[in-house]
């Protein structure tokens, strides 16, 4: 018998290592990588070319008709997922601990339960009463929810197998639960694949809409193989800092909707409220401008919001490396945009260290942020603000060009609604809106002197 070959896989990027190692080869990750028990060793003499039933093949044109979505009871947890649950689909999840998941679920559950669904919630993190204490809390006590604190999946299937199909089944999180059948801790690689793999096969032939909560590694990724991603329908980010009361819902992937549609909530004292008009939230309110302070009008989907990007520098006397820091927007596009400022704008960061931080907590994917984003940069170095009720967007390119941006009205109009009066755009950014003066900001260098000199 041949004796099956060892293999690790990266619990981070699911790559494949055939020893052991400290960091993960691919990803640079510590401590990921997990023994992986091969289910069959392939030989060479396999021959998968006969011996198989005949498939049968079908017209991809056909009658049936898209099952009809279930609301998830929150208008905004509905427009994340684009219109509600998809029975039968299998939804990850993701966020940083505290972040308010269990609490989302919660009400989510309860409200289907209300309105007559079947809802089942099976925690492997929290005993019964603890569960129970979140829903008192959050007024949802009387909600007639299924729940169960348990962890292993042949339990959770035997029991479910057993019962109709409920609506919703909630297993929070996939990182506790354990199938007898595969080796290994709860929270491996194999056995939160093993144990998704059934629960979504479960959902698939019963109807039933599963979420599956994950946890998150530190950077933000969902821990468990990258595998779990596609294996699911729709892959959700519940996001948000801490400290700050909003939090944002986010698909990164959905086979059945779009993936660029947030949903905006505020945790308070009964839970998650739901906020259905963002566009002021990521605003400090502040009546006088202040030097390093730009607001940029975001798009999120269909939904503009108006967000502060503020930045400061500061200048080391000493030779010291500096340091640069951002949050809420991507590093590696502050590296750039400070590169095309100093070499395209004559512009000097190398001796300061540039600080950059997206009011709020609010955390931006807009590609339209680079002109904002420059502006900021500029007015803090230039310690002169930009000019008041102001609104930049526009996409910034190495050479230095100001490029247009999509949705150039939609976010005109929204600034205007809000008392901006005043717009610095790419060429051709968007049609007239009233009570907006809009500037045209063809290169990144007119940009400079016009907040140097002007302002
Ligand atoms: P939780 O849903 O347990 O987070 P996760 O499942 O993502 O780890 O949320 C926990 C946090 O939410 C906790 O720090 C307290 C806060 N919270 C409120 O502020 N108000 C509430 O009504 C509830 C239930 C929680
Ligand atoms: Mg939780």
């Amino acid at each position: 018998m041949v004796k099956p070959k060892r293999r690790y896989v990266c619990a981070a990027c699911g790559s494949v290592a055939t020893r052991w190692q400290g960091q993960c080869a691919d990803c640079g990750e510590w401590n990921t990588l997990a023994e992986d028990v091969p289910q069959t060793v392939f030989s060479a003499k396999h021959d998968l070319s006969s011996g198989g039933r005949p498939i049968a093949f079908e017209p991809l044109e056909s009658q049936t008709a898209m099952p009809a979505r279930r609301s998830t009871g929150l208008a905004e947890f509905d427009r994340a997922l684009g219109g509600g649950f998809v029975p039968g689909s299998a939804i990850l999840m993701g966020g940083d601990p505290g972040i308010g998941k269990s609490t989302l679920l919660m009400q989510a559950a309860a409200l289907i339960a209300q309105a007559g669904g079947d809802a089942v919630y099976i925690s492997g993190e929290e005993a019964v009463g603890q569960i129970r204490l979140r829903a008192e809390r959050l007024g949802l006590a009387s909600a007639p929810v299924r729940l169960a604190a348990a962890t292993s999946v042949r339990d959770i299937l035997t029991t479910l197998g057993a019962m109709d199909p409920p609506a919703l089944i909630v297993i929070d999180s996939i990182q506790t639960m354990y199938s007898d059948q595969i080796e290994g801790a709860p929270g491996t690689v194999s056995q939160v694949r093993g144990c998704a793999f059934e629960l979504i096969r479960h959902a698939k032939e019963s109807g039933a809409a599963l979420v599956l909560v994950g946890h998150v590694t530190k950077d933000g990724a969902i821990a468990g193989p990258r595998v779990l991603e596609h294996m699911v329908d729709v892959v959700m980010a519940f996001e948000g800092e801490r400290s700050h009361q909003y939090r944002i819902l986010r698909s990164l992937k959905n086979r059945f909707g779009p993936v660029d549609e947030i949903g905006v909530f505020a945790m308070a004292g009964q839970g998650l409220e739901e906020v259905a008009n963002p566009s002021m939230l990521f605003l400090s309110g502040r009546e006088e401008p202040l030097a390093g302070s730009a607001v940029f009008p975001a798009m999120e989907g269909t939904r503009p919001m108006l967000v502060e990007i503020q930045a400061l520098i500061v200048r080391l006397q000493s030779g010291a490396t500096p340091r640069r820091a951002v949050v809420g927007w991507d590093s590696g596009r502050m590296a750039m945009l400070l590169a095309v400022l100093e070499a395209r704008c004559g512009l000097n960061f190398s001796s300061a260290e540039v600080y950059l931080n997206v009011a709020g907590g609010y955390r931006l994917s807009d590609p339209a942020a680079d002109l904002a984003v420059a502006a900021a940069l500029v007015s803090a170095l230039a310690d002169r603000p930009l000019p008041a009720a102001s609104v930049w967007f526009g996409e910034v390119s190495l050479a230095g060009e100001v490029r247009p941006v999509a949705h150039g009205g939609l976010r005109l109009r929204e600034a205007a609604k809000l008392g901006f009066g005043k717009a610095f755009v790419p060429p051709g950014a968007g049609p007239e809106v009233p009570g907006m003066r809009q500037h045209e900001v063809g290169k990144l260098g007119g940009l400079v002197d016009r907040i140097v000199q002007e302002s």
